[in-house]
């Protein structure tokens, strides 16, 4: 379910949740965020960088099963060249995601053995999760914590409330992840969401938004429009509409009276898109 559906982003709420952060903030070491390697740009919180101030940050570029591994690659060194902390994972499969505590200590470093000279040897480190809706914050979390082999036991003399979740040997993550709002006042953001479903289709004509996204694949990728039969020749500059119709038309998608169900082709275009179908994709390519 979207959460962007069900929570109204009044600026109320906002002001709320972001006093929630600051002050979950303060109980970590750390904050991992959360984006989606297909929309990397769209997929950020506008207001995070100002929210966390100097706090350490990695950035966990997650569905990469889905996104073009060359792209994410060339995100994870952007980020570096930025001084940011990046790492790609996958939470369906799991891949990636036994490089995170390990990313987390070494970004910490200087913060350990500060501890260690003060004799907190092994300290626990504590990380919050944050991201928009749908990027992946639960799957994250419970993925994390199901590969964890630390039982709680090994913790003596600590109180256990449920705000904790164990994934290493003195490491904690936050167990509820903060959800933060996209950029939601620039309409391609809100495009770039709703083609992966982060945003319900309902804010969006669905014929539009997926003759958009045809759009932008015949231009970045082509390739991916072979499994409609659409060759090069068909896409050249076609505007969205004419290229749901040969979609629609090759796939024999007809209504009474020949026409074509272009509401059936775009249902069926989103979800393929949306389901990894059209192969790996990023729409949002390091400038
Ligand atoms: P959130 O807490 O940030 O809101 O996101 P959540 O974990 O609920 O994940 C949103 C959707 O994205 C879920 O799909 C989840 O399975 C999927 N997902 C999360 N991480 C990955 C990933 O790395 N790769 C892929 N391919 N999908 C991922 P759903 O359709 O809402 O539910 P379900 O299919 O799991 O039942």
């Amino acid at each position: 379910m979207s959460e962007i559906q069900s929570i109204q982003w009044f600026p109320g709420h906002m002001t709320k949740t972001k006093r929630k952060i600051q002050e979950s903030l303060k109980l970590v070491e750390a904050v991992a965020e959360i984006i989606d390697a297909r929309v990397p740009v769209s997929s950020r919180n506008p207001d995070l960088d100002q929210l966390i101030r100097d706090k350490p940050r990695i950035v966990l570029l997650n569905k990469s099963d889905m996104a073009d591994p060359a792209q994410t690659a060339q995100w994870i060194d952007y980020f570096k060249k930025q001084g940011a902390y990046a790492l790609a994972i996958d939470c369906k499969s799991g891949k990636g995601l036994n490089g995170f505590i390990p990313l987390v200590r070494s970004v910490l470093a200087n913060q350990i053995k500060a501890w260690e000279a003060k004799g907190m040897v092994g300290r626990t480190i504590r990380v919050m999760i944050v991201g928009i809706p749908n990027v992946g914050k639960s799957s994250f979390i419970n993925k994390m914590s199901k590969t964890s082999k630390v039982k709680v036991e090994d913790r003596p003399g600590v109180t256990r409330g449920n705000q904790w979740v164990t994934i290493g040997k003195g490491f904690d993550l936050l167990d509820t992840p903060g959800v933060l709002w996209p950029k939601f006042d620039d309409p391609a953001v809100g495009e770039k969401l709703a083609f992966t479903g982060a945003v319900k289709d309902q804010i969006m004509d669905t014929e539009q938004l997926a003759g958009r996204l045809l759009e932008l694949l015949s231009r970045q990728y082509p390739i991916s429009l072979q499994r409609y039969k659409l060759q090069e020749a068909d896409l050249s500059e076609k505007p969205g509409y004419e290229l749901l119709s040969l979609v629609g038309r090759k796939r024999g998608m007809l209504i009474s009276g020949g026409e074509i169900d272009t509401e059936r082709a775009a249902i069926m275009v989103l979800d393929e898109f949306r389901g990894g179908k059209l192969g790996r994709i990023t729409l949002e390519p390091v400038k």
